[in-house]
């Protein structure tokens, strides 16, 4: 943002490249340079995947999985991303197998192909194999990957609208961090008011509206309807966000709903950016969701700007 200077440009490939380049370096033990055109093509291709799922008729697969694999249109075009993303993420796990040195590790493949080895060893019945290894990766990388990258590009959006909760975001991150070191999620503790206007942004926004479609494994009653055994739900976690039964206004902007007048955080039930049910709160994944997302990325990125700096233009460049 300091190399544009006052020039208009279009933050998504930088903000995607280092939000991404996180997840890899804890995954792949590597970062990939900002004109890397394999990784671009990537970052686009999974953006491209991500609008088509949400914004098409590729939705309708979730009750219709058949439709996937229709030779046309939006699911032909996601099969084809899938098929080079797949590419892309096999030819990361085979360089790893190619250079494994035992006895230094150096990421998260090398582990999981260790473990591999132990359990099989020891294990026949074992679920680690290199099967698994791709799919968790690729969760990682595909999940993490948008919905950070959309939801910073929201927050700064909505500071440029309101330059006044811009202002005092600012005032928090110079007070609590200040400029000698890096942010850490500790500080969260320290910045309810940062922490309020990022759950507002998420409020707002719903990066994942429709959450990940689950399947019910048993049949269930819920408030008087039956939900049989292998139903596929779809929760619609927009409609919770923007519910005027449970959010005063609740079209409008307003970080302070999450302050108590203390100025303390409070904790509502109702806001659920990260999907509902144990999945979400209490798992492993809730908590990727959660940590290794916005809360270090965006305090990172208003660091050393002044507030003129986020200006909204028409005419936005790449
Ligand atoms: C603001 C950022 C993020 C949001 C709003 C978000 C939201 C969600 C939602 C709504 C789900 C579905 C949960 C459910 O099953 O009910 C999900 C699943 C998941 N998320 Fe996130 N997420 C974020 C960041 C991340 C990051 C940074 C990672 C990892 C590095 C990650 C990894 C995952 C994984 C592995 C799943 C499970 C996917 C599956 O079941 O196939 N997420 N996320």
């Amino acid at each position: 943002m300091l190399r544009y200077g006052k020039d208009p440009f279009n933050p998504f490939p930088i903000i995607s490249n280092s939000v991404s380049n996180v997840i890899c370096s804890m995954a792949f033990g590597r970062r990939f340079d900002y004109e890397d055109i394999e990784f671009k093509t990537m970052l686009s291709l999974m953006s491209r995947a991500l609008e088509i799922s949400v914004n098409s008729h590729v939705l309708l697969v979730n009750i219709c999985p058949w439709l996937y694999y229709l030779p046309f249109g939006p699911f032909r075009e996601l099969r084809q991303i899938e098929f080079d993303v797949t590419a892309f993420l096999k030819k990361i796990i085979a360089q790893h197998r190619d250079t494994l040195d035992r006895e230094n590790p150096r990421d998260f493949i090398d582990m999981y192909l260790l473990q591999v080895e132990e359990e099989r060893e020891s294990n026949n019945e074992s679920s680690f194999n290199e099967d698994y290894l791709f799919f968790i990766i690729g969760d990682l990388f595909i999940a993490g990957t948008d919905t950070t990258t959309n939801t910073l590009l929201w927050c700064l959006l909505y500071m440029s609208l309101h330059s006044e909760v811009q202002e005092k975001v600012h005032t928090e991150i110079e007070v609590v961090i200040g400029r000698d070191r890096a942010p850490s999620l500790t500080d969260k503790a320290h910045m309810p008011f940062t922490e309020a206007t990022i759950m507002e942004v998420q409020r707002m926004t719903v990066v994942v509206p429709l959450s990940v479609p689950r399947m019910a494994s048993a049949t269930a009653v819920l408030r008087g309807y039956t939900i049989p055994k292998g139903s596929v739900i779809v929760p619609n976690l927009w409609s919770v966000h923007r519910d005027p039964n449970i959010w005063e206004r609740p079209d409008d902007f307003q970080p302070t709903r999450f302050l108590d007048e203390n100025g303390q955080l409070i904790k509502r039930e109702m806001f659920i950016p990260f999907g509902i049910g144990k999945i979400s709160r209490y798992s492993w994944n809730g908590l990727f969701c959660l940590k290794f997302g916005v809360r270090v990325a965006l305090p990172k990125s208003l660091w050393h700007l002044p507030f003129s700096y986020f200006v909204i233009e028409n005419n936005i460049h790449c």
